[in-house]
């Protein structure tokens, strides 16, 4: 084991019908007035919308509706979110929605406690305050419930950038899996890759292995593979829903990552220049990408795929394994080529220049130059 510091302040609420809390839960932490997050349709077609007003209002909590987010938020519309909570003088952020509508209320948070333009904090500068977030969890695949993280694309430059912050983990998640039975098959498929790529990204880059990290990711793989099995037979399944959800929000928590020492994050690297370009689900584009990268990675660190195939997939070399992998991921309706989702082989100059950028940015540009990254993509055509 590496040294390492864990500390993840979120408090989870877990369990059916516990959104009901929401206003309870904001009243003894003080808040009066806060900016309410949401997307485009589904929380007011599931009737969820008014049941957080419904809360809010018993517990004499204010709040400003701001609703429209994008899957895959836009730098836009998180600036249309920070002017209207500086107008109204909010004193915390409700995000009601996926990971997309959480990110949005994090770099809310931020920008309405700063003077700068919000994008320069996806540039590099540092976040040093943000207001309190709470989320009520309605689509389980990014963790963003429980972690430091959010995304959000610059749609006039087409880069999607993130920040990470101890000051934007979430006050309070609640998360319950009956709110995620109206996820359709192929977002229930593009979170099921989402919270696998989080896991297998240290699994296979860390600079160390211990067994238990090593089991912890496994039981997630697991978990993830049968629940979504289940699901996609019978969406109402609540028990898989529940497992599926908690088994998301472990995977990218910082659980799963303690004491493996320095780790990469490529396969969310070149997804990120995918869904910015092509505005396609983070989970589709991940698909894409990971059998790719893990047949140009996969002599780098041999031994750990042919225990991954042998873990997972019963089968006995590395090779067997991540054409398994594939074959799964394919079996439940995700794309595993750029064709499937519609870029011509043509676009991978395009998709190259975009994904070196955020390598630049992340400081891995010497090991994902132009060159590897391109091989990268050829192996996806
Ligand atoms: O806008 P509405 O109408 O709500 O529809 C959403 C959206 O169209 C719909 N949806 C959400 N809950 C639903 C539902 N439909 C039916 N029933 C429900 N209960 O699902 C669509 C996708 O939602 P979105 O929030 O975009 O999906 P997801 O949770 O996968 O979030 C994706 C975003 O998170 C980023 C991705 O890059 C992408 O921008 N990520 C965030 C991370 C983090 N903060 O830690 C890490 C990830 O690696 C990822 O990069
Ligand atoms: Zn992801």
């Amino acid at each position: 084991m590496r040294d390492f510091v864990f500390h993840n302040p979120t408090k989870i609420i877990f369990g059916l019908g516990r959104e009901a809390e929401i206003g309870s839960e904001l009243a003894k932490a003080g808040v009066h007035k806060l900016l309410f997050v949401y997307g485009k349709l589904s929380i007011k077609q599931s009737g969820l919308y008014d049941r957080v007003i419904d809360s809010l209002k018993r517990a004499n909590i204010e709040f400003i509706p701001f609703g429209g987010v994008s899957s895959n938020p836009i730098l836009s519309h998180v600036r249309q979110g920070i002017a209207l909570a500086k107008a109204e003088r909010v004193d915390a952020l409700l995000a009601v929605g996926g990971g997309s509508v959480i990110d949005e209320s994090k770099t809310i948070a931020v920008g309405v406690l700063s003077n700068d333009d919000i994008w320069q904090y996806f540039i590099g500068k540092k976040v040093t305050a943000a207001l309190p977030v709470y989320t009520i969890l309605t689509l389980a695949a990014t963790g963003s419930e429980m972690n430091g993280n959010a995304v959000v694309t610059n749609e006039s430059t087409q880069q999607k950038f993130s920040i990470g912050s101890s000051f934007v983990y979430p006050r309070v998640s609640i998360l319950n899996p009956a709110l995620t039975c109206s996820v359709p098959p192929d977002y229930t498929a593009y979170a099921a890759v989402d919270a696998i790529a989080h896991v297998i990204e240290a699994y296979f880059t860390s600079e160390s292995r211990p067994g238990l990290q090593n089991r912890l990711v496994e039981s997630i793989i697991h978990t993830v593979i049968d629940t979504t099995e289940n699901i996609l037979n019978d969406p109402d399944n609540v028990e898989a829903r529940g497992e599926f959800m908690w088994a998301a929000t472990l995977a990218l928590n910082g659980l799963t990552t303690s004491g493996v020492g320095q780790y990469g994050f490529p396969n969310h690297m070149l997804e990120h220049a995918l869904s910015a370009i092509y505005n396609i689900p983070h989970g589709a584009g991940l698909a894409i990408i990971i059998p790719a990268w893990m047949r140009w990675y996969l002599k780098t660190n041999s031994n750990q795929f042919d225990h991954f195939a042998k873990i997972i997939f019963s089968e006995s070399t590395g090779t067997a394994g991540i054409n398994a992998l594939e074959q799964w991921l394919s079996s439940i309706g995700a794309p595993i080529r750029l064709a499937n989702a519609g870029i011509p082989v043509t676009d991978i100059p395009l998709i190259v220049d975009n994904a070196f950028s955020i390598a630049s940015l992340w400081g891995v540009d010497a090991v994902y130059t132009r060159q590897t990254i391109s091989a990268i993509l050829h192996l996806a055509v």
